[in-house]
């Protein structure tokens, strides 16, 4: 053999021992790559040593032809090896870094609840219903004719100052009104005792819970949005034994079963007698304080037997059909039963406040 072939097996050798060393310390893909060029490129060692192939006499190529192929074997197969335990790796640290315990706690996510105002509304609406009272709801954009005419509060009548207006249509522009007057924002829930008599025949037994709107400034009790319950009994023989039967039984499903409650009178043009309904201050139990201004008394809602001209409004016969009606604030009532003295702290959305009522 001649020199150069001895030469260039020996060159084929010595390359396979450092590529190898060299492969066993690279720890990265981009460390792989360039070992790869290196010595397998088709500019790298490997193929420059083999391009010197064709210098050999012809006779002494396939020898050192074999042990070429012999190292490009090696080498590739230790370089397909490198790349297994580098993607290997890879995966391993992958693992290792996204693990996920599954021991740990959830997390939580955040919980709404009902508003106090949405949970003294329910609380209202189930006393009534355990009472066999119905449910009924109505528009809140209500003619003229059902918030005050049919209600025995014709035109002018000093008490529709009571309830001040938010009107739609101009009251004094006649041309403008509808068929039931002007048309405004319904100032109590008590125009659906007549849309409910209008449709049904007695017995009439309903509450109805919803949003009114009054013209007025808002203060510590008095917001310009608010929450009524109204509530409506139509019969043969019913008299103010029921009434006050019915909203005893109420005031004390709300407030505590040894509430004391107490009738006095009062006006609403569309009953006659009227009354007001307070409960003994549960804080101070009838002594007098902050609560119950000192008077020892809660008032609630406003109450009365149904006044004849309403009846006469839906043709009810007044001389066979009796009841009564009643109407409350939801806001007022959940103040008295939260102990919450500003009605704005309702709708202020400040969750600090809010998150109090769990
Ligand atoms: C009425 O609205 C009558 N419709 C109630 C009624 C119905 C009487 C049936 C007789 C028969 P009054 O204006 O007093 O009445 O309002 C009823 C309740 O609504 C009050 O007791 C009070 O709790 C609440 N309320 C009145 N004005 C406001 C206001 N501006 N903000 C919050 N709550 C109010």
């Amino acid at each position: 053999m001649t020199v150069q072939a001895t030469a260039l097996i020996e060159q084929l050798t010595a390359l396979r021992e450092r590529a190898l060393q060299e492969l066993a310390g690279v720890h990265d893909a981009a460390a792989l790559e360039q070992w790869r060029v290196e010595y397998l490129g088709r500019r790298g060692r490997l193929a420059e040593l083999m391009r010197s192939l064709g210098q050999l006499l012809p006779e002494e190529r396939p020898q050192a032809g074999r042990v070429a192929n012999e190292v490009k074997e090696a080498l590739e197969q230790a370089h397909a090896a490198k790349t297994r335990e580098l993607e290997r790796r890879a995966l391993q640290e992958a693992l290792e870094r996204e693990r996920i315990d599954v021991t740990l706690p959830g997390r939580r996510p955040p919980l709404g609840q009902v508003h106090p105002v949405t949970r003294t509304l329910r609380e209202i609406v189930q006393a009534f219903q355990l009472m066999g009272f119905q449910v009924v709801e109505g528009p809140e954009v209500e003619w003229d004719y059902y918030n005050f005419e049919a209600l025995n509060i014709p035109p002018d009548h000093p008490a529709r100052d009571m309830w001040d207006t938010f009107y739609i249509t101009d009251p004094h522009d006649r041309a403008a009104h509808g068929p039931r007057g002007p048309m405004l924002l319904r100032t109590h829930t008590s125009p659906m005792q007549i849309r409910v008599m209008e449709q049904t025949r007695p017995p009439v037994r309903v509450i109805v819970p919803g949003r009114v709107y009054r013209y007025e400034a808002t203060d510590a009790t008095h917001e310009s949005e608010f929450y009524q319950v109204e509530g409506l009994a139509v019969d043969r023989h019913i008299t103010m034994a029921d009434l006050k039967g019915v909203l005893t039984e109420f005031a004390r499903l709300l407030f505590g079963a040894e509430r004391r409650v107490r009738f006095y009178c009062s006006y609403f043009p569309f009953v006659e007698p009227g009354v007001e309904v307070a409960i003994d201050c549960y804080q101070c139990r009838g002594a007098g304080c902050r609560l119950c201004s000192h008077t020892g008394w809660l008032e609630i809602l406003g109450a009365g037997m149904v006044h004849p001209n309403v009846l006469a409004a839906v043709n009810y016969d007044p001389q066979e059909y009796t009841g009564f009606a009643f109407g409350m604030g939801v806001e007022r009532i959940a103040m008295l039963k939260y102990g919450v003295d500003d009605i704005r702290l309702f709708y202020a959305n400040d969750l600090r406040f809010l998150r109090q009522f769990r």
